[in-house]
């Protein structure tokens, strides 16, 4: 009988060290230690033998057992991870992590946000499920103008649905409906900025998004002027794209500003696509019937209007000439954008 036990010690033992891993190991405490384990197979004859042997069987197996127990917790540690032989340093400097950052766009909403409040305007709200009312009739925007073409926009709901009063709701196309929220709760003086994101149904390419920010801005009071509306842009971009830029008011239309204009902007040393002028903005001196629709009087109040696109201003500050890039999620471009401003 001891020389079964003999022979089975060696064989384990070899097999210990013969084990080329952790997992190696594992193996052999199930072949022979686990409940049909050849080794626990041994150990269980000793109820069958004869009772003056029994004592000196006992002690050879156990000491077999603690034996081999000890050889293969000595290889498992040889085979322990580097960090429980080399304990780490508590002296060493922390490991750095990367840090996440604010998405350009976002960055740029704060800053804007920041100056306009600096001149004194306040922040304003409004949904993006919008009505037609607001989105459009209320800006002085009938129902047969080409912006309301469904093909440039995304209506919630069927026509039979529409609200008796508002028409049917839509993702908004432009921030300019907070204007009229705003006129409609708030009496004159007004002075307002509404930055939020709006919804195209166009085709999307390197310049054309489905989903976009603006900003809005409104200022209604007595004697508002269009030499105020020059000088609030002025400062305000020169605030953020910097003090030597030159600008140009173009005239234009927008159906709810009479009259428009286009602001485009050229620093003397820069230029976009082969082009000098870069587009940055519309606005214009808010029209009466726009005043009127909302309960204010145009012959005692006069106002100016203005709307811009964030992701575009933030392609230029940042050089990015395809504007998914800022969408895809890809840190590589968030992580080497260094905010700028
Ligand atoms: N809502 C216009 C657009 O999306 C931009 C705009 C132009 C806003 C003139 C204004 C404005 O407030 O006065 O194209």
């Amino acid at each position: 009988m001891n020389s079964q036990l003999e022979a089975l010690t060696q064989e384990i033992l070899t097999a210990i060290e013969q084990a080329k891993d952790a997992k190696a190991l594992d193996f052999i405490r199930t072949k022979y230690f686990s409940r049909q384990g050849a080794f626990s197979l041994l150990r269980q004859t000793i109820t069958q033998l004869p009772p003056e042997e029994r004592r000196a069987f006992g002690q050879a197996v156990n000491a077999a057992y603690e034996k081999l127990q000890s050889a293969l917790s000595s290889r498992a540690e040889s085979f322990a991870p580097l960090e429980s032989l080399f304990p780490p340093d508590p002296t060493l400097p922390p490991r750095t992590y990367p840090q996440g950052s604010l998405h350009p766009v976002l960055t740029l909403l704060s800053r804007s946000v920041e100056i306009f409040r600096s001149l004194g305007f306040a922040l304003a709200d409004g949904p993006e499920v919008e009505y037609e009312y607001f989105n459009f009739d209320a800006l002085n925007t009938p129902p047969d103008h080409p912006a309301r073409n469904e093909q440039d926009t995304f209506y919630i709901d069927p026509p039979e649905k529409a609200h008796p009063k508002w028409g049917r709701r839509l993702l908004r196309t432009q921030t300019s409906p907070i204007q009229i929220r705003v006129m409609q709760s708030q009496k004159p003086p007004i002075r307002i900025i509404a930055p939020g994101r709006c919804y195209r149904r166009d085709e999307i390419d390197a310049t054309h998004s489905l989903s976009f920010h603006q900003i809005e801005g409104l200022y209604v009071d007595q004697n508002v002027t269009l030499a105020q509306l020059k000088g609030t842009l002025e400062y305000f971009f020169r605030s953020l794209l910097g003090n030597d830029l030159e600008f140009r008011f173009r005239p234009h239309f927008f159906p709810f500003t009479e009259p428009s204009f286009e602001v485009d902007c050229a620093r003397s040393d820069t230029v976009y696509k082969g082009k000098k002028w870069l587009e940055i903005c519309g606005c214009g001196m808010v029209h009466p019937k726009v005043l009127e629709e909302s309960g204010i009087d145009p012959e005692k109040y006069t106002g100016f209007a203005f709307g811009f696109g964030l992701e575009r201003i933030a392609m230029q500050i940042h050089g990015v000439t395809d504007l998914r890039m800022f969408t895809e999620n890809d840190i590589r471009l968030l992580s080497a954008l260094t905010p700028p401003i």
